[in-house]
């Protein structure tokens, strides 16, 4: 796995935890992502959003604890469902829903800068590849 530093894992883990105090965070998050493509739109056309946000709120968790050295069992499992088997996600698509969540990182995390995004994006990086890895 990439190695990614603790400092780099603090300071997403503590960002994330200012945007989780806003049950906006995660609506916002899904009013851009479904917005960036009909593709994405189509998929969540009859699922229940207020659930949904439910399990995106722990689903970022897997992704952060995964890059501070947690088992990747939650993520395999996460990578079965979005496969070819499952729903389909084209691995393309993942760079749409990080763009969506630095979106809305930014607009919720007051300490937001370039440098955090960047860290961000370290974070995310090894756990999604897990996911979209298994398509
Ligand atoms: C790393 C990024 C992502 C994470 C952490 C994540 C997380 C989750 C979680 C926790 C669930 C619910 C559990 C499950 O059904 O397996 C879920 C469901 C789903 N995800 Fe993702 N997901 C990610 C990326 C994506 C992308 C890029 C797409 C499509 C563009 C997508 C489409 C879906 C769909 C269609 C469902 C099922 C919705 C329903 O039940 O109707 N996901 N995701």
């Amino acid at each position: 796995m990439v190695l990614v530093s603790s400092q780099d894992n603090d300071l997403v883990f503590q960002s994330y935890g200012r945007c989780c105090r806003r049950e906006q965070f995660f609506e916002d998050f899904y009013s851009v992502f479904l917005g960036k493509s009909d593709a994405v739109r189509g998929m969540f056309s009859s699922t229940n959003m207020t659930e949904q946000r439910r399990l995106l709120r722990a689903g970022i968790t897997w992704l952060l604890m995964y890059a501070r050295g947690a088992p990747g069992g939650k993520l395999h499992h996460l990578g079965e469902t979005h496969s070819r088997k499952g729903y389909d996600v084209n691995p393309a698509l993942y760079g749409l829903w990080v763009e969506a969540l630095m979106e809305s990182v930014q607009r919720h995390d007051p300490d937001y800068s370039l440098e955090l995004d960047q860290r961000w994006r370290n974070v995310l990086r090894p756990g999604i590849e897990v996911i979209s890895g298994a398509w």
